[in-house]
């Protein structure tokens, strides 16, 4: 089968389009044709080696897929060969079938397309389980979105609109917070020209965020915190900007509030039922249209490379996707 091919850790420039056998189900998974592929950050990270989980050579990356099932392995009941499904698989989506765990596959509804499944599954299960589960998130709450154009963050503003939430977006440029006002962001940071927790504050008079999503570390995180209102909940999900932060603790203590980890990975792992069912949440949304992941290109594996330079350049508001047998 075609894939896109890592052979070291290496550079995006390393990955090569070739063939590799196809992948055979063991017992607790399958195999999906691949119809579409999403582009994370994470993917750009694993081919260098420097996410966590670390493949054996040669392998494809690609983290979430959907699809139709090729095979099933023993003990597999909740799916069968020809199913619609979707899957959450750390790397070998971009390739023309793709090796799944079946506790992190699910049946796709009718309605929901392999594009808007491989666009919105990691990014929405993410901001899902962020606002929803940890940081309960209420109607009429204020919402903070940091890194607010990217995949997590246009998904973490659609959910808390859809929830009643006012969503504040901080992100790069005018023209990346323009999407953000499309899919339902109320007051626009741009926050690499104003002062991130003074236009807070401004905008929600004086009282600071109920809750902040934060995909992008670095400096951000502390000033966010500091416009986080009393008994809020700031959000701990990626740090895009390349450097972990370090917090001052007195600052939870005289805001009342929470610093939460979100790792979505972890949930699936740790609590499959409850990931499960979360996920179906998600996919109802895109069934019914009252959540749209923001599709900004498809490409062929030959444009996969690109396609993940953009990403990493901080150049793509919204979602990449890939077509492998496009
Ligand atoms: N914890 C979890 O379970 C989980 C799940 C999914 C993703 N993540 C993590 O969350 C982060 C965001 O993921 P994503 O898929 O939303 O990525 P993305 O689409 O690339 O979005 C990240 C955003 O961060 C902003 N950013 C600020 N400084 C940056 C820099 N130096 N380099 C790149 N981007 C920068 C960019 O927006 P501006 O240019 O507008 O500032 C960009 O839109 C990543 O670190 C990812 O690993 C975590």
């Amino acid at each position: 089968m075609r894939a896109l091919i890592c052979k070291e850790f290496a550079s995006l420039d390393s990955l090569v389009v070739g063939e590799l056998p196809e992948p055979q189900a063991a017992a607790g998974e399958l195999t999906i044709r691949v119809g579409a592929a999403g582009i994370n950050f994470y993917d750009t990270l694993i081919v260098q080696g420097k996410y966590q989980v670390k493949p054996a050579f040669p392998f494809s990356p690609g983290g979430e897929v959907a699809g139709v099932v090729v095979a099933v392995g023993e003990g597999v009941t909740h799916v069968k060969p020809g199913d619609r499904v979707c899957a959450f698989t750390s790397y070998g989506g971009y390739a023309e079938v793709c090796r799944a765990r079946a506790s992190q596959t699910w049946p796709l509804p009718d309605g929901v397309s392999f594009d808007a499944a491989a666009a919105g599954l990691v990014t929405y299960g993410t901001a899902w389980f962020g606002l929803h589960d940890r940081a309960r998130m209420k109607a009429g709450e204020t919402v903070l979105v940091l890194g607010a154009a990217g995949g997590v963050g246009l998904a973490a503003v659609q959910i808390a609109r859809a929830a009643g939430a006012r969503v504040i977006a901080a992100a790069g440029s005018a023209e990346r917070l323009t999407l953000c006002r499309e899919h339902g962001a109320e007051v626009l940071i741009d926050y690499t020209t104003t002062d991130l927790k003074d236009a807070v504050k401004s905008a929600t008079g004086g009282q600071g965020a109920d809750i902040v999503v934060d995909v992008v570390g670095g400096p951000y995180t502390e000033a966010a915190l500091r416009a986080t209102a009393w008994r809020g909940r700031v959000l701990v999900i990626g740090f895009a900007a390349g450097e972990i932060p370090r917090i001052p603790a007195n600052l939870l203590l005289l805001k009342g509030c929470e610093l939460s980890g979100v790792f979505w990975d972890e949930l699936m792992r740790r609590e499959p039922g409850e990931a499960a069912r979360q996920v179906a949440q998600v996919l109802a949304r895109f069934a019914d249209g009252s959540l749209e992941p923001p599709i900004t290109a498809a490409c062929g594996l030959g444009g996969a490379v690109a396609a993940m330079h953009a990403l990493a350049g901080r150049k793509v508001a919204g979602k990449l996707i890939v077509h492998p047998a496009g």
